[in-house]
């Protein structure tokens, strides 16, 4: 393969930023597009503004910046997916179509697809959660992330479009404050403990959901774009993994550090979307395919996370 040229949508993102950093560590600053719909509130250049809905947009930028591989990162997530259904479908599975579509007619040799834990839902196994279960999800951002990874695993075998996709649990960084999911709990808190704030928890306290640190899933994507492509023996989306925990686990986590840290638990109507989703996920795939293995545990990734934030 020449130099990959890529371009990730949804670069300003709480993925895609540090996503685009660390790329262009590996590939080169200009090797690596960051597109989206706003406008950075950072340095994330080279930079062009894309609404993913504009096919014809997304035709000239491959062209002109000669584009190889795309990580497709834009969507609208669980819980401000609720609020307008129709619009969610079009931004997350309509634009993942027209993307597909344009790959395959443009010669893009790699596609990274995020779907997530929102796959799952209340017929699916809440404990070690494996590969193959029962997909019925009660958010239309998780269906349209199941019909997502179906539409990718389609243009594989059909098209032989060389697509990786990855099932990301929460994902917890300091980098941004991630809007509209309901995970975020899990990066708010640590905004408030530093400040020295009450934190009104919008989960009840024992919720257990799987989560991730950021440079976890970051080089969990990075790995599994540059494995042989005879590794990736799943089409559709593996399941991934670090740890799990509830709001009271990280409470008592955070408090190791700030003592007086209080925490009021005010479940809102996220509460029913984290209780259809999974507990803790089995993904022994991820690690016997591509040898998958996370580095950060819940103690370790909230001292990360103060030291960082703090600073
Ligand atoms: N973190 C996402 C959300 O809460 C799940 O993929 O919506």
């Amino acid at each position: 393969m020449e130099q990959a040229k890529i371009l990730i949508t949804g670069a300003n993102g709480q993925l895609g930023r540090v996503l685009a950093k660390e790329l262009r560590k590996k590939y080169g600053q200009a090797n690596v597009l960051a597109t989206d719909i706003r406008k950075p509130d950072f340095d994330n250049s080279p930079f062009e503004f894309l609404d993913i809905t504009n096919k014809k947009r997304v035709i000239e930028l491959i062209h002109d910046y000669k584009i190889t591989q795309i990580y497709h990162l834009a969507a609208m997530l669980s819980a401000n997916g609720e609020w307008d259904p129709k619009k969610t479908w079009d931004v997350n599975l309509n634009a993942l179509l027209k993307l597909l579509s344009v790959s395959r007619d443009n010669g893009i040799e790699r596609f990274f697809f995020p779907s997530t834990i929102a796959v799952f839902g209340s017929t699916t196994p809440k404990e070690h959660t494996q590969q193959h279960v029962p997909l019925m999800p009660e958010t239309v951002y998780g269906m349209s992330k199941v019909t997502g990874e179906l539409w990718c695993n389609y243009f594989f075998q059909r098209y032989n479009l060389d697509i990786r996709s990855l099932r990301y649990p929460g994902i917890i960084g300091y980098q941004s404050i991630p809007e509209g999911g309901t995970t975020d709990y899990a990066v708010e808190i640590f905004h408030a403990a530093i400040k020295g704030e009450t934190y009104k928890c919008f989960l009840d306290k024992d919720t257990k959901l799987p989560m991730m640190y950021i440079f976890d899933a970051i080089r969990a994507t990075i790995e599994i774009m540059e494995a042989p492509s005879d590794k990736i023996s799943l089409r559709t989306s593996y399941n991934l993994a670090a740890m799990s925990f509830t709001p009271a686990e990280i409470y008592e986590e955070i408090k190791k550090h700030f003592p007086n840290f209080a925490i009021q638990y005010e479940p809102d109507f996220r509460q029913k979307i984290a209780e259809s989703w999974s507990a803790s996920i089995d993904d022994r795939l991820a690690r016997s395919d591509w040898n998958w293995n996370h580095a950060y545990d819940l103690p370790k990734m909230v001292t990360e996370m103060i030291t960082k934030l703090n600073v």
